[in-house]
């Protein structure tokens, strides 16, 4: 039986009006693998800030944060970042932390479509704990309980995602296709409406 390929329809964007996608938003919100689904979509470069920093570092985020401390993982994180804004051509996973580098994410959004990933603390809680990247690569932020860091976190970030991004898409039970199927639909207004302005 001859299995038939799935017909995709072909991508809305055929030029991409934006020098790159930037994807922001808490952990464990999809970034990474929606960003690599869009990239692939878009014949765009997919970058993952934490796939960088830790070939940069030598080592995981835990390994490193236990050595050296969050601030020093922010300086290096920074830095990454203000590289990344001279690069085009690319969809970008950024940690949940990267807002957090405020004149910096407003250097790296200059000429950038930026997408902030959503889902609620249940959700969040959920995949952080099936996460096999998770140990590795998201020690704890606070060292309080995961579950109130979350509700913790969460309420201090989310005023961050929200004016650090153009639109937002809910992820909670919804398959990494169809997310950036929405995506694109987004993309597709933000270039309609960008190029009104
Ligand atoms: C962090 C999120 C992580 C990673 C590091 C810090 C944060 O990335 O950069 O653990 O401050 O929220 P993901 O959002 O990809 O898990």
């Amino acid at each position: 039986m001859l299995l038939q390929k799935e017909k995709t329809e072909p991508p809305v964007i055929r030029q991409l009006f934006f020098d790159r996608i930037l994807l922001t938003g808490f952990r464990a919100t999809g970034k990474s693998l929606v960003g690599r689904l869009l990239a692939d979509r878009l014949a765009l470069d997919f970058l993952d800030t934490d796939a960088l920093l830790c070939r940069l570092i030598g080592c995981s985020v835990a390994d490193f944060v236990a050595e050296q401390g969050w601030s020093r993982f922010r300086e290096m994180e920074e830095r990454l970042l203000m590289d990344l804004s001279r690069r085009s051509g690319a969809v970008i996973a950024t940690g949940g932390g990267a807002v957090l580098h405020q004149q910096t994410w407003k250097a790296l959004r200059r000429k950038s479509a930026s997408i902030w990933l959503q889902a609620d603390e249940q959700t969040i809680k959920r995949r952080l704990i099936t996460d096999v990247h998770s140990e590795q690569q998201r020690p704890s932020l606070t060292g309080m309980d995961p579950v109130l860091e979350i509700q913790e976190m969460l309420s201090e970030r989310i005023p961050l995602y929200q004016c650090g991004s153009d639109f937002a898409i809910r992820t909670d039970g919804r398959s990494p296709r169809d997310l950036v199927e929405e995506i694109e639909h987004g993309l597709s207004l933000l270039t309609e409406k960008t190029k009104s302005i």
